[in-house]
């Protein structure tokens, strides 16, 4: 996948802010594992003394948002996302946090600008895979005192769409055996499995937490399924708009006859990983 190409699918993805939205709910609502991942995340550490917090990828303030009452009470967070449309609803996510907030559009890049040590807490929920080139620059502008915790999902995730897409890409023509999907690339360069190597030159401590889940939906409830698969789909397909079409009619039609035929219901593995980072080594002579 191309580096163009590569933030464009970002963008298909995240610019329908409302469609992201029900996507979180979708899958707050079909989660098997109900608890909270941000509190686990969050769990035995002293937040009280951070006052100047990063959230890279920040969306709607998902992560931000569960800091309420735990950091010093003149903490400002700053969200950094792609997409300028997240900004009114992080600054509310900010709001209902008790937290000053603030937002940049220009993308993680702008953390090149930012000086050596200036945060005490960076947060990045499910985005670092998107640019884990930056991992240095955070280790750099994190305090010496601060913590950097990263939520990624394991290999597996969404599989069963994966291999769902590949049949149907492959099998009308559209895809070539072998070639990878967006979703696989994406996941790839930071997940459960190599997350732990990656950080592990940019930070002397890394706890690492895994939070096991999966999606599911009862037979008789097949709508979410759909608009979940419609939200992902960029990522689950290597180019065209046409085949964007062809695969969604397609999903829906084998969703139909399955759930017409089956009791099971349908499963998609959403299993992720807490990484708790600290002790940055940027500029120490570890990496
Ligand atoms: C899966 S969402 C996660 C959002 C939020 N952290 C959460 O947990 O709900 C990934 C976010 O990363 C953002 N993103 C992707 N690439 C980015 C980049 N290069 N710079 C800033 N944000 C980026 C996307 O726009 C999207 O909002």
């Amino acid at each position: 996948m191309k580096d163009n190409n590569n933030e464009s699918k970002i963008v298909e993805v995240f610019t329908d802010v409302n469609a992201h939205r029900s996507t979180a709910d979708i899958i707050r609502r079909h989660s098997t594992n109900q608890n909270d991942v941000r509190e686990i995340a969050f769990e035995g550490l002293n937040l009280k003394q951070c006052r100047n917090i990063l959230d890279l990828g920040c969306a709607f303030g998902f992560f931000t948002e569960a800091l309420k009452g735990k950091v010093h009470p003149e903490a400002v967070v700053t969200g950094v996302d792609i997409i300028g449309n997240y900004e009114p609803l992080f600054l509310k996510a900010c709001q209902r946090a008790g937290v000053k907030g603030s937002f940049r559009s220009s993308g993680v890049s702008v953390i090149k600008d930012f000086k050596d040590s200036s945060f005490d807490l960076i947060l990045s929920s499910y985005s670092l895979y998107f640019f884990p080139e930056m991992i240095p620059d955070i280790s750099r502008i994190l305090n010496r005192d601060g913590l950097l915790l990263t939520i990624s999902h394991d290999k597996h995730n969404m599989g069963e769409l994966v291999r769902f897409a590949k049949d149907a890409l492959g099998s009308n023509g559209m895809l070539k055996q072998d070639t990878k999907l967006p979703i696989e690339i994406f996941i790839s360069r930071f997940s459960s499995e190599n997350g732990r190597e990656i950080l592990s030159p940019w930070f002397e401590d890394i706890r690492v937490i895994d939070f096991k889940n999966s999606l599911f939906f009862q037979p008789d409830d097949i709508s979410p399924l759909i608009k979940y698969f419609r939200f992902k789909c960029p990522f689950l397909l290597s180019e065209t708009p046409t085949e964007a079409r062809t695969i969604v009619k397609l999903f829906e039609n084998y969703l139909q006859e399955s759930f017409h035929y089956s009791r099971n219901g349908f499963k998609i593995s959403k299993g992720d990983t807490i990484f708790v980072c600290s002790k940055p080594s940027y500029g120490r002579g570890a990496q």
